[in-house]
């Protein structure tokens, strides 16, 4: 067995799961349940909901569901050993000795440690007779000593394994350090660094951990401008935004986002508290949320080249599906922020972020770009787009406000534009309904049921059970005195069998079970079981008479599935006769 219950339950009474959530969502009280915006998945009204009373979450959205463990495991990339764990620490409780530890995986704390430490190494380096370079460089683009600090920004020296020894003394293995990409092993089977020779920015995630580095060549001959530290168990590139551990209490609602660090930094030091980076890449999805926890409006400014303008219009797109509202800085010539900046001064920046461009404008003009709007019938297709793009804007106001926009580019009037944009408005909440419906059907068929395989077969029995699991997960007091009436063997799906299993002993003592346990449910099994608990809070009655009601429906159901077994069979037993016997005639007739 894993940890006892004792501790368990020791780790969920300190770790208050408002608080834990509270740190990635914000949280609003709504009667007795908290809600808030899902981190699983994109949405604009809150479906996520935190169960003060049950100490657990459950998204109505995505069903995403579990407990304080499952969410520290699913937000901060842990093992099921090592979230207990990191509660453990985050309120100073002594670690349970247990065996089950992870074997064979690198631990998050460990590459955090190894990472932090190399931070301190390159930032010494820098100021070392060996930095001198780096320093001039640091100079020549002009960055401070004081954002030099503040960035905590290093110089991995121009050696092969000056960091793996360092590290190594320190008591850092092997395995360690390749994990955390600071270093790799050569053909010899000896240890060399990954980053050589380059300026370090740490990658410094909102708790302050230090996870990675994003490194600038100092020689513009080496092949590769930046290497930036790829996937550890304790950094994921598409989760990650740079800066973000100061923007946040900077004290605006906005964001600027820019393609890299060198831009973030130099828009910091510029007075522009509020540039966070991605590496290089697009927005993700996963970075949206993190940044609709913060903003309300970011200031997109990729580089206006073809990859500039895919990674801005997938921003917009991303940023609105989580309720953020993007603009686009227009730079004219300049290459980035960083330039801009040294070009025409801080206040030009100001004024460029001012007259910035809302995501509808640049939307309406990527779209006439794509034509020749002098051509009658090419200015026909450019409408027909521009009009379903202003039906996916969600505000009446908004698609009127685009409609009058739409006029202006294509010369049309403002009430020819509204009748297309209301008729492709219909036909796409046809599409939507449509789909809605095909995908309810297939729900309650239980098709793609990948957690309960038995629900399509069993749709009725399954519904029971997980009404009982429910009720008992809920109330585990009603248990006892139905104990007599509800076993394992009740269960007619192996699913509820297994649940049931798992959650037996706190049924039998009447005592609050923890739902993420042992940690052998999977994600979507947990999801599945919080769900259940989930829709019993939401119903008054969890009285002994409805569970009552609810066993004697199972046992029916039980009664019917066993029959069927049965008669299936006995179908095939006499099947296999009749086939028996057609074989034992045809040969007789050949034989003759
Ligand atoms: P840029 O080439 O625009 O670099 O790449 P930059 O940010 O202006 O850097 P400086 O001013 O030349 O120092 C934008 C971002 O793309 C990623 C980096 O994160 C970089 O900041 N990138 C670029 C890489 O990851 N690898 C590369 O080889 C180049
Ligand atoms: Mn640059």
């Amino acid at each position: 067995m894993a940890f006892s219950q004792g501790f368990l339950e020791e780790i969920k009474d300190r770790n208050d799961i408002i608080d834990i959530v509270s740190q990635y969502v914000a949280l609003k009280r709504a009667s007795s349940v908290m809600i808030g915006l899902c981190p699983f998945h994109n949405e604009k009204t809150p479906s996520f909901t935190v169960f003060p009373k049950t100490r657990s979450y459950y998204c109505f959205g995505c069903g995403a569901g579990g407990d304080v463990v499952s969410f520290t495991m699913a937000m901060g990339g842990f093992s099921y050993p090592e979230a207990v764990e990191h509660l453990a620490n985050r309120v100073g409780l002594q670690m349970e000795d247990t065996e089950d530890k992870p074997v064979n995986r690198v631990r998050r704390d460990r590459v955090v440690a190894a990472t932090t430490e190399a931070a301190r190494f390159y930032h010494r380096c820098l100021n070392a007779p060996m930095g001198q370079a780096a320093r001039d460089y640091l100079e020549k683009r002009a960055l401070s000593s004081l954002t030099v600090r503040r960035f905590g920004i290093g110089f991995a020296p121009d050696s092969w394994d000056m960091l793996a020894k360092h590290l190594t003394a320190q008591g850092f293995t092997v395995e360690e350090l390749e994990a955390a990409f600071l270093c790799r092993r050569g053909k010899n089977g000896g240890l060399y660094d990954i980053f050589r020779n380059r300026i370090a920015f740490p990658l410094i995630d909102i708790n302050g951990d230090v996870l990675g580095f994003s490194a600038r060549r100092l020689n513009e001959a080496d092949d590769r401008k930046y290497v930036n530290t790829s996937d550890t168990p304790a950094f994921k590139k598409s989760r990650f935004v740079f800066g973000m551990n100061m923007a946040k209490s900077f004290g605006e609602d906005s964001l600027i986002m820019c393609e890299g660090c060198m831009d973030a930094v130099a828009l910091h030091q510029a007075g522009f508290g509020n540039a966070v980076a991605t590496l290089g890449t697009a927005i993700t999805s996963e970075q949206a949320r993190l940044i609709a926890r913060h903003a309300k409006t970011v200031y997109l400014s990729y580089d206006s080249d073809g990859a500039g303008k895919n990674a801005t219009l997938k921003g917009i797109k991303l940023l609105s599906e989580v309720g953020v509202g993007a603009k686009i800085l227009d730079l004219g010539a300049t290459k980035d922020p960083d330039e801009y900046i040294k070009q025409f001064g801080a206040e030009a920046f100001r004024r460029v972020i001012k007259g910035s461009t809302g995501q509808m404008d640049y939307k309406l003009k990527e779209i006439a770009e794509g034509f020749n709007m002098s051509l009658p019938e090419e200015k026909l297709r450019a409408f027909d787009r521009m009009c379903a793009y202003a039906a996916t804007l969600s505000g009446k106001a908004e698609r009127e406000i685009c409609a009058a926009r739409i006029g202006e580019h294509c010369g049309v009037s403002l009430s020819a534009v509204l009748e297309s944009v209301e008729r492709k408005l219909l036909i796409s909440a046809r599409r939507v309904k449509k789909e809605e419906a095909g995908r309810e059907m297939q729900n309650s068929l239980g098709f793609g049921d990948k957690v309960n395989r038995d629900r399509v077969k069993l749709p009725a029995a399954v519904m029971i059970e997980e009404r009982i699991l429910g009720m008992l997960l809920f109330k585990p007091e009603l248990y006892p005195p139905a104990a007599e009436k509800l076993t394992e063997n009740s269960f007619v799906t192996e699913f509820s069998a297994k649940v049931f299993r798992l959650f037996a002993e706190d049924f039998a003592s009447g005592r609050e079970p923890i739902l993420s346990k042992d940690g052998v449910l999977t994600p979507e099994e947990l999801s599945r079981v919080t769900g259940m608990l989930a829709s019993r809070q939401a119903v008054n009655d969890n009285s002994p008479t409805a569970l009552a009601a609810c066993i004697q429906a199972l046992e029916r159901e039980k009664l019917k599935a066993d029959y069927d077994a049965d008669i299936s069979e006995r179908g095939a037993a006499a099947l296999e006769e009749y086939i028996a016997k057609l074989k034992e005639k045809k040969k007789s007739s050949e034989d003759k």
